[in-house]
């Protein structure tokens, strides 16, 4: 099964893929994840996005797309959950695309609908462990008392270069003008399922695996 969690900047989408990897062992594939590896690896691309991203603003269609189709060449047999891609008209055609060449399809597209106001809170709240990338809230979803991540025992955090209010305005800008449109996209192709992100992350984890399930 492969699908796209579509939503803002902050829905959730991170957080919901790293439970579906767990409890379904499916592939999570999120080009802001490859990206940000990139530029810590100080490969001549990673230098190329790295002021971009700060900034807020999206990556060329061309570099997100080519992460992608490694990844889809590299798993042959499929079960990914797509996070932060496609973001474009252009990067959605480019998927589909190369679904068919790989003989895939796609089986649902679960859009994350959260308040912005919801989303300045949940990022300027947001930090993850160092180790193994499991994500923290420090008003929801706090780092364990004892200073340990919960999932592998780490004790380093960090806070994202972009996770300020003025590259989150500028990334929301971006969201509305360039990603939300796939809403209809999809919805045209009868692929749109709608999720309330605004429940408990286990609430929401409930919705979309009921979607899952119905889809199967
Ligand atoms: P990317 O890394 O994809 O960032 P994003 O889309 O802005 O999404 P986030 O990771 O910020 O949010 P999320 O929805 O995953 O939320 P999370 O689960 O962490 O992209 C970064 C940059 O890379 C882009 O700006 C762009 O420059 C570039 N880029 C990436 N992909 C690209 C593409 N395809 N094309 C072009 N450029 C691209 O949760 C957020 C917080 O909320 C956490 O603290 C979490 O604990 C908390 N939380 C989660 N769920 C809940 C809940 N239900 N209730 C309460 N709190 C919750």
């Amino acid at each position: 099964m492969n699908i796209i969690l579509l939503g803002p900047p902050g829905a959730g989408k991170g957080t919901q893929a790293r439970i579906l990897v767990a409890e379904r062992g499916m592939i999570q594939l999120s080009t802001g994840d490859m990206l940000r590896a990139a530029r810590s690896s100080g490969s001549e691309m990673g230098k190329r996005v790295a002021a971009i991203m700060d900034a807020g603003e999206l990556v060329t269609d061309e570099i997100v797309i080519g992460l992608i189709e490694e990844q889809l060449e590299a798993h042959p047999e499929g079960g990914f959950i797509f996070d932060g891609f496609p973001r474009t008209l252009g990067q959605a055609d480019a998927l589909g695309a190369l679904l068919e060449k790989h003989g895939m399809k796609l089986d649902a597209v679960i859009e994350m609908r959260v308040d912005d106001d919801a989303l300045v809170e949940r990022i300027t709240a947001r930090s993850t462990c160092a180790t193994c990338g499991e994500v923290y809230n420090d008003i929801t979803k706090p780092i364990p008392a004892d200073g340990k991540c919960a999932v592998c025992g780490g004790t380093e955090f960090k806070r994202r270069a972009d996770d300020n209010e003025e590259s989150l305005r500028t990334r929301l800008m971006e969201y509305y003008k360039k990603t939300s449109p796939l809403i209809g996209y999809y919805y045209a192709k009868g692929d749109l399922r709608t999720v309330n992100g605004l429940g408990e992350i286990d609430e929401v984890a409930a919705e979309i695996a009921k979607v899952l399930d119905s889809s199967a």
